[in-house]
């Protein structure tokens, strides 16, 4: 640093940091975390070892692995939150939001469930009850004072608490806006299975438990996109990682992001057949519209994401006639976008195409996709923050002025 770059509107082409997180390779398509390539992860890890990955720059040992999955499971334990939302009519609010709505509530009973830790802890507090940092009398007589995530370990485990209580947060709405009671995790289920179980009410099969793990792992990290960078600008200003995942959970939540999964099934069951795919798409075309799934800044080449997800859609619809036929008219489209403007614009399927097929062969609602992505991007927005934040520099991009100057200034009395 400084570094030279060429930067185009959208910030693309900029260099905002240099990371060792996630690598996106546009040209040959390829994703790696952490050193590690994102096929091998999907076919030897979990969502847990992939998240202490990123956190950590490492694959956990066996013991590091069984405590991280301890911490997980501990926090997923979110009643006083999940009670709070449920005293919301999230069932007039749109799924993003409600989970938007989840990390804030998380964020308020943290800082109390700090005040109960210490409380126990320490005896009496002073605390101040809008600041986040508590003046606390330890027993031992001298001052202290509590700052909220101060250090990079106590970041880290707000982290965890962000990343397993979301998944609790997701759980819980799903169950509440169909009207049923939200279910307590079950700590004999992995992080995937759990969020299957909290979502449904039902223990997943093997496979389904298998196919979410490779799900949450696919979405979990992707460079500097749109959502991650929001999460991290908002960190840089040194505000707290509930209301920086907040910003992430609202950037994700846009068409051309995180909500382009739920759009692509809206489009799969309204083209209905196969044979309305060419007429389909020749309309789109000719109202220069955008097909949801496909492109993307960075990825110039086939999106390794989607050469997973696009597989195990095939095999997860083989025994469900019904949607053998969304997945016959998402190979059409591919073939139609592919001769259109594959090779010239290089515009190929991104990680948003096959994952909603995959997601409804769960049985999943549509609405409910782009939540899911943030219940696994959330590892990716934190493990960027805690890493970004180390640089200690808030964003503050520029943008080229190309308004007039020394306008004369007109009193309002004599405006036309
Ligand atoms: C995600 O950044 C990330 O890493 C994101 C993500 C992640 O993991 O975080 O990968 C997740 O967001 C995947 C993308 C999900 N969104 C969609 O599928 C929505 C449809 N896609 C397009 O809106 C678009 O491709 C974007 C938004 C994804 C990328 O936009 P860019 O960077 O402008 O794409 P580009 O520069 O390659 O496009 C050049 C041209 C376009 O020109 P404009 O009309 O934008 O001026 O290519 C054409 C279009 O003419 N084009 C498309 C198209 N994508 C690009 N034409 C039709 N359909 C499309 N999908």
């Amino acid at each position: 640093w400084p570094m030279n770059c060429t930067i185009g509107p959208g910030l693309e082409g900029a260099i905002v940091c240099d990371t060792k997180i996630g690598y996106v390779n546009g040209s040959k398509g390829w994703l790696i975390y952490q050193g590690y390539d994102i096929f091998d992860l999907c076919a030897y890890s979990s969502f847990e070892e992939v998240s202490y990955l990123l956190f950590h720059g490492k694959l956990p040992s066996k013991d590091e692995l069984v405590s991280f999955k301890q911490k997980l499971n501990l926090y997923r334990n979110i009643p006083q939150t999940i009670r709070q939302l449920d005293s919301f009519n999230i069932e007039e609010m749109s799924p993003m939001a409600s989970v938007r709505l989840g990390s804030e509530l998380m964020r308020q009973q943290l800082s109390h469930r700090i005040e109960e830790q210490v409380q126990l802890l320490y005896g009496g507090i002073s605390a101040d009850e809008d600041s986040i940092s508590m003046e606390i009398e330890p027993t031992g007589g001298e001052r202290a004072t509590y700052e909220f995530e101060s250090d990079e370990e106590e970041l880290v485990d707000s982290c965890y608490q962000c990343i397993a209580g979301l998944s609790s947060i997701m759980g819980a709405i799903v169950r509440l806006r169909a009207g049923h009671l939200a279910l307590e995790p079950d700590p004999n289920l992995g992080f995937a299975a759990n969020l299957l179980y909290m979502m449904s009410g039902k223990k997943p099969t093997p496979l389904e438990e298998r196919v979410m793990d490779i799900c949450l792992i696919l979405h979990a990290e992707h460079g500097i996109n749109a959502s991650t960078f929001a999460t991290m600008v908002v960190a840089s200003t040194l505000s707290d990682i509930y209301s920086s995942v907040g910003a992430g959970i609202a950037a994700l939540s846009g068409p051309l992001h995180g909500g382009a999964n739920e759009e692509v099934v809206k489009t799969l069951e309204e083209i209905k057949s196969v044979d309305n795919v060419k007429p389909w798409y020749k309309k789109l075309k000719e109202e220069n519209g955008k097909v949801m799934g496909f492109g993307h800044r960075v990825y110039k080449a086939y999106d390794p994401r989607a050469r997973i997800l696009e597989p195990m859609a095939k095999l997860l619809v083989n025994d469900k006639p019904q949607m053998q036929e969304m997945y016959n008219i998402a190979k059409s489209i591919e073939t139609e976008v592919q001769e259109d403007m594959g090779q010239e614009q290089k515009i190929f399927p991104n990680v948003d195409f096959y994952s909603g097929i995959v997601y409804k062969s769960l049985g999943i609602d549509s609405e409910y996709y782009t939540p899911i992505f943030a219940v696994s991007r959330i590892s990716g927005w934190t493990a960027h923050v805690v890493e970004y934040l180390k640089k200690n520099r808030i964003f503050r991009p520029r943008a080229i002025y190309v308004g007039d100057y020394l306008n004369e200034f007109i009193p309002i009395e004599e405006r036309e």
